[in-house]
């Protein structure tokens, strides 16, 4: 069996302590199976980078690093791909901030990427190279002479052509990602959006097989949304909350990385008018929001930050009273086994992301409910997940009113529709778990490639 090489921004640490995030455990085994190589950035810039892959030897796979040194990685990390490419795929051109050294250092990001890689790659070896932190690396690695087949999934939405075009390098974006063979998405409605892009820009034609062809060349794509380790989530989250108290009160749940494309002050809209509208719920509920600190270097985040302390403070100050806090917000991340126990003792989940990829709370939530008695998730209809999770309350975030029914609906619904509700989520998600997402990926990237890709035309 040949060789998997995963390449991304962000890599599993060298010694296995952070290997509970989602990505991590879904290629694992894929990894290990094969014999694999993850690469990715090495954690801290280095005033004098190294020109070759750093290799580390792990008991299931091998982690090889690439350094940066400290200007360069700002422009690439905060720079072009934080604030433009972040900003521009989730629909924020307001947000974008464009910057000649953000480009350049963006390209010269993949140029040495490719070179170090080039380097450590055999001929037999599949390359996956994951998000938007890293689009021109196949057509720098084919630059390099590499004929390896080489795979892209984005974990993050793609948006429509009029939005795309609003990044000043669009054209070249689309040609990048037109040297990959396979491309994965979350979602269809980023399938049909790279189909228009291609089409536009460069002269694409969808084939009966749901490829595109670009000059002569054809390019699977493909809907693979990404999911949890399912069964182990649930195991975990039925364990540590036999360890913790319930709430006192019933609780709602918001667990985010603290990022404007979440929807954070819109869903504390709806929950304030919930409040405002339902005074009988008065000290009688409470939210729990957790949002960690990301990328907090970018002025937006900045912002996004001070935004929501201040309507934390507002909310707490407008309702609260001496014995009850109707907002609680901690700015910090969880263990994850504690943050599975906290999902199952809440009563409902607001997942309200303006545009997301997928959005894996939304599927945490549901693996860790207690099936006897489970809680409620209200997805917003803009996050990839909406489009598998039919059973949510499926709701607006732009619509606070709309969302303070929706939480009312949520805490008074019958057991039994909760139950209903909550077995089918689960199915879908026990049938669909996150080794299954990888295997499909991979199969996909190994087979001719004029084998239709799943969902491949939306
Ligand atoms: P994104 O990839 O944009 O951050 P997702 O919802 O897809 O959004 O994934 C977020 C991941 O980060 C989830 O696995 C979630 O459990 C984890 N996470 C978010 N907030 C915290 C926190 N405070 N502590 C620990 N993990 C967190
Ligand atoms: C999202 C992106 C990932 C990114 C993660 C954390 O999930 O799709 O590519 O790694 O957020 O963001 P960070 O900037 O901390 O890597």
């Amino acid at each position: 069996m040949s060789r998997l090489v995963i390449i991304s921004n962000r890599a599993p640490s060298v010694d296995g302590a952070s290997d509970s995030g989602g990505l991590v455990v879904a290629l694992k085994d894929a990894l290990s199976k094969r014999g694999g190589l993850w690469i990715g950035s090495a954690p801290a810039a280095s005033e004098d980078p190294s020109q070759s892959i750093i290799m580390h030897e792990r008991s299931d796979f091998d982690i090889g690093l690439f350094e940066l040194e400290p200007q360069l990685q700002r422009d690439f990390y905060l720079g072009y791909s934080n604030s433009v490419l972040w900003p521009a795929f989730h629909g924020r051109l307001d947000l974008i901030d464009v910057q000649p050294d953000y480009i350049r250092a963006y390209r010269e990001v993949s140029k040495r990427v490719a070179r170090m890689v080039a380097k450590v790659i055999g001929d037999d070896d599949v390359i996956w190279i994951h998000d938007y932190q890293l689009i021109p690396l196949a057509h720098e690695l084919k630059k390099a002479g590499l004929t390896n087949r080489i795979g892209f999934f984005l974990h993050i939405p793609l948006p429509d052509l009029q939005t795309f075009r609003a990044i000043p390098e669009w054209k070249d974006i689309a040609g990048w990602l037109a040297s990959y063979d396979v491309i994965g998405f979350q979602a269809k409605r980023d399938v049909a959006h790279l189909i228009d892009i291609f089409r536009h820009t460069l002269n694409g034609e969808l084939r009966f097989n749901g490829n595109m062809s670009i000059d002569g060349k054809e390019i699977s794509l493909g809907c693979f949304p990404i999911s949890i380790d399912v069964q182990g989530f649930a195991a975990m989250a039925a364990e540590t909350s036999r360890k913790v108290e319930p709430p006192a009160l019933p609780r709602l749940i918001g667990v985010d990385r603290l990022d404007y494309s979440k929807g954070l002050p819109q869903r504390l809209a709806g929950y304030e008018h919930f409040l405002e509208s339902n005074p009988g719920y008065h000290c009688k509920v409470s939210l729990l929001q957790i949002a960690p600190p990301s990328r907090d270097d970018v002025e937006a985040y900045k912002e996004i930050r001070a935004e929501l302390e201040a309507i934390t403070g507002r909310i707490n100050g407008r309702f609260g009273t001496v014995d009850w806090v109707p907002l609680h917000y901690i700015h910090r991340s969880l263990p994850r086994n504690e943050l599975a126990a906290l999902y199952r003792y809440s009563r409902l989940a607001l997942v309200t992301p303006l545009f997301d990829g997928m959005n894996l709370v939304a599927k945490e939530y549901v693996a860790a409910q207690d099936s006897a008695d489970p809680g409620v998730l209200l997805l917003s209809q803009f996050a990839g997940a909406a489009e598998e999770m039919k059973e949510a309350l499926i709701i607006n975030p732009h619509d606070p009113q709309g969302l303070a029914k929706a939480i009312r609906r949520g805490l008074e619904m019958p057991l039994e529709e909760r139950r209903e509700r909550h077995e089918a989520l689960y199915k879908r998600l026990a049938d669909n778990d996150v080794s299954k997402w990888s295997e499909t990926f991979i199969k996909q990237l190994e087979l001719p490639v004029s084998t239709p890709a799943p969902e491949a035309m939306p």
